[in-house]
């Protein structure tokens, strides 16, 4: 792979569609925040916390994932870690971001809902104002929790809900399919959110399916495993329903053994609408343009695949038509401009 595509995938204006904000908590701030809130750890060291990140599967990362969070306590704590990510995120050159969060994790422990999100809110708003970059934050259901206990926290967050623009639906994918939350999506249609889940991580491609057709879903995060079910594939790629791709996730989750055996090229051969995203940047080895990286170089994709790719992840962003069609002129005014300048 040459100097130059890469200097393109590092530079070019993008939007990031899947990253959860408790998932770019780097183990220096672990510990840091474990330190100031007084939390004990079960690891002694930023370097011991680091070597427990060798996962077998989505249940292994999740155990340590939320071991890690249980260190944000205050509104200050979440502001910190988000404005980590964004400062990270900008100089990925992220011009627009829609951060998932998981309250649950958090009002279980007795933290409020309104320190959570006033505090991740707070830190988008500066990201705005001091680098003209946009953000929005989608609520995630954890789905090894009841239907009723996202019902619960859906009425917590409700008078927040100026400040969050969707609904997600995360966790433990086996055993929990989409239509587990049918009755809470249909109320959060209902409510005009935006609606979209993991589906088709490491659950079959049926999971996909209903989330679209029982959630009413408009992107699917992950959905790699629905190249099993080929009429899927094909109804993916003719409704343009955008997939959220995490390479380096679905590596570390042993989703596939290595990058060059990921299914993403497959995945664009038969047309469906791609995106590529971090998931958990702290834990799975690299932030956006890391993962833009590694899949060009095991894949030997293409400056056009960079431009398609960087055009997808605005197509498919929550904004409105102004600023959908703003972020492309700048895409296409990146691709058009002077290579030699870059
Ligand atoms: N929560 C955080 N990361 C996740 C992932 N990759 N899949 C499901 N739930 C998650
Ligand atoms: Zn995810």
């Amino acid at each position: 792979m040459t100097d130059n595509i890469h200097t393109i995938l590092r530079q070019m204006p993008k939007a990031e569609l899947h990253i959860h904000i408790e998932g770019s908590l780097e183990p220096e701030l672990i510990f840091a925040l474990a330190e100031r809130n007084r939390v004990e750890l079960k690891y002694a060291s930023v370097e011991e916390l680091r070597r427990a990140y060798a996962f077998t599967d989505l249940q292994s990362f999740l155990d340590i994932y939320y071991a890690g969070a249980s260190v944000l306590l205050t509104e200050q704590d979440f502001y910190d870690m988000t404005r980590a990510y964004l400062q990270r995120a900008h100089a990925d050159k992220v011009r627009h971001a829609e951060i998932f969060f998981d309250p649950q994790t958090h009002t279980e422990r007795g933290v409020e809902f309104a320190t959570c999100i006033n505090g991740i809110h707070r830190a988008l708003e500066d990201a705005k104002a001091q680098w003209d970059m946009s953000g929005a934050l989608i609520m995630c259901f954890l789905r090894h929790l009841s239907e009723e206990e996202a019902f619960a926290t859906l009425e917590l967050a409700l008078p927040y809900r100026d400040k969050f623009i969707g609904i997600g639906l995360d966790s433990s994918e086996r055993g929990h399919p989409p239509e587990k939350f049918a009755r809470v999506f249909a109320q959060c249609r209902e409510l005009g959110f935006h609606l979209v889940a993991h589906a088709g991580e490491e659950g079959p491609p049926a999971y996909i399916s209903t989330a679209l057709d029982v959630l009413h879903v408009e992107r699917i995060d992950h959905g790699v495993r629905c190249l099993d079910d080929a009429a899927l594939t094909q109804r993916l790629a003719r409704e343009k329903i955008a997939l959220t791709v995490c390479p380096l996730s679905n590596i570390k989750l042993r989703v596939f053994d290595c990058m060059p055996e990921h299914n993403f090229a497959k995945l664009l051969d038969a047309g469906v609408t791609l995106t590529v995203n971090s998931d958990d940047p702290a834990y799975f080895g690299g932030y956006i343009n890391d993962n833009f990286l590694a899949l060009f170089d095991a894949l030997s994709l293409t400056q056009e695949h960079a431009r398609q790719l960087a055009r997808n992840s605005f197509a498919a962003a929550f904004i409105d038509t102004a600023a959908k069609q703003k972020y492309l002129d700048e895409v296409d005014a990146f691709f058009d401009g002077d290579q030699a300048g870059r």
